[in-house]
């Protein structure tokens, strides 16, 4: 049934046994799932951000991941699986929507939520009667959920602060005692696409990558965006009320006509020049601003966004000024910045 995925997932799967390293990562994917069945954590890549791994069906390893980020109890938690034939452990039925769209983007950063079997421990959905899947295009995740079974991975950062792309970024949050695996920063940079299947139509809960309209040529019908479902009712992903991605410096959109502060981190997506006028431009050398310009590749931006926002903290950087982004509709990485961005500035 699942044949495409299963050739996704071993044409994935083979970067790792032609790497050079390759013994050294097995070795060392194996000392890890020995930690998870044991009830330990451990933070591994995937190609969005890094998880915070616990095994799915471990209600004590499951509290340790609420502590360890500080998490608020009322947040559920993406189960990851390495095979789409996992998804019946944990969901009452796949409709045939899922179906449809796990042929076309498992593995990928797609997120699907689905009514809970009974036994999905309450604790990881934040006791809704839904749960959220994921099966991961990374080599190391995939290979990691193999040996362990399934895990719940949030973002491995501490609860409100930018989702870590690099394996430093744990180690930062974290601290030393928390098993890190991988070594390389993430292919995206922003956290997966979160589609609400439980109702019709279908709800966006958090943008990602694949935007709503890729998801909905797949699915034949219209995919709504989750304000437009909400409608004076309660977010129905919980995640989404919480002030999140936030580094300590203040996060706001570049105004063309005010100077940014000193040692602001200044990034922008066109040109400085459209950003700001000639006077600002040129005294911005003199006042240690540092500029990054995308030159328009939003991806590149997306994937670098949430080390730049940890990169001005580290370096003492007050401010994180943005050129503000194309005006709307957004969709796919534009609407994922703009989701991240907003939030950061709170
Ligand atoms: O890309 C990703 O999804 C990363 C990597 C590690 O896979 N994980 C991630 O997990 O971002 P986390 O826990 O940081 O975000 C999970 C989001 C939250 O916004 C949560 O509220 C939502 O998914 N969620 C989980 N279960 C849900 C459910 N049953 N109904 C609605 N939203 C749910
Ligand atoms: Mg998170």
């Amino acid at each position: 049934m699942w044949e495409v995925v299963e050739e996704r997932r071993a044409q994935i799967m083979r970067a790792l046994s032609e790497g050079a390293d390759s013994a050294v990562q097995w070795a060392e994917i194996e000392q890890a799932a020995s930690r998870l069945k044991s009830g330990g954590l451990v933070a591994f890549p995937t190609e969005t951000v890094y998880g915070l791994g616990a095994c799915a069906w471990n209600a004590e390893a499951i509290r340790q991941v609420f502590v360890c980020k500080g998490r608020p109890a009322d947040n559920p938690l993406i189960v990851h699986l390495s095979h789409p034939s996992e998804i019946s452990s944990f969901a009452l039925e796949i409709p045939a929507s899922a179906v449809r769209l796990i042929h076309a983007f498992w593995p990928g950063p797609l997120t699907l939520i689905l009514p809970k079997k009974p036994e999905v421990l309450d604790l990881l959905t934040g006791g809704l009667d839904s749960v959220a899947l994921r099966m991961p295009a990374h080599p190391v995740a995939l290979a990691l959920i193999e040996a362990s079974g399934p895990l719940v991975a949030p973002s491995a950062n501490r609860s409100g602060r930018p989702s870590p792309t690099h394996p430093a970024h744990v180690r930062h949050d974290l601290g030393p005692d928390v098993m890190v695996i991988g070594d390389a920063p993430c292919t995206y940079g922003l956290e997966s696409t979160v589609l609400d299947l439980t109702t019709t139509p279908a709800i966006l809960c958090r943008p990602g990558h694949l935007g709503a309209q890729e998801l909905s040529a797949v699915l034949g019908e219209p995919v709504v965006s989750m304000t437009s479902a909400l409608d004076g009712h309660a977010p129905r992903s919980p995640g989404m009320k919480y002030t999140h991605y936030s580094p300590n410096a203040e996060v706001r959109w570049a105004k063309p006509s005010i100077h940014p502060p000193s040692r602001t981190l200044w990034l922008v997506h066109s040109s400085v020049a459209t950003v700001a006028s000639k006077d600002i431009v040129a005294t911005v050398a003199s006042e240690d601003i540092a500029v990054v310009d995308y030159a328009g590749d939003f991806v590149q931006m997306a994937r670098e966004l949430y080390d730049r926002f940890r990169q001005a903290d580290l370096e003492g950087r007050p401010c994180v000024w943005i050129e503000p982004l194309p005006p709307p509709p957004h969709d796919g990485v534009i609407a994922a910045l703009f989701n991240r961005i907003t939030k950061a500035i709170g």
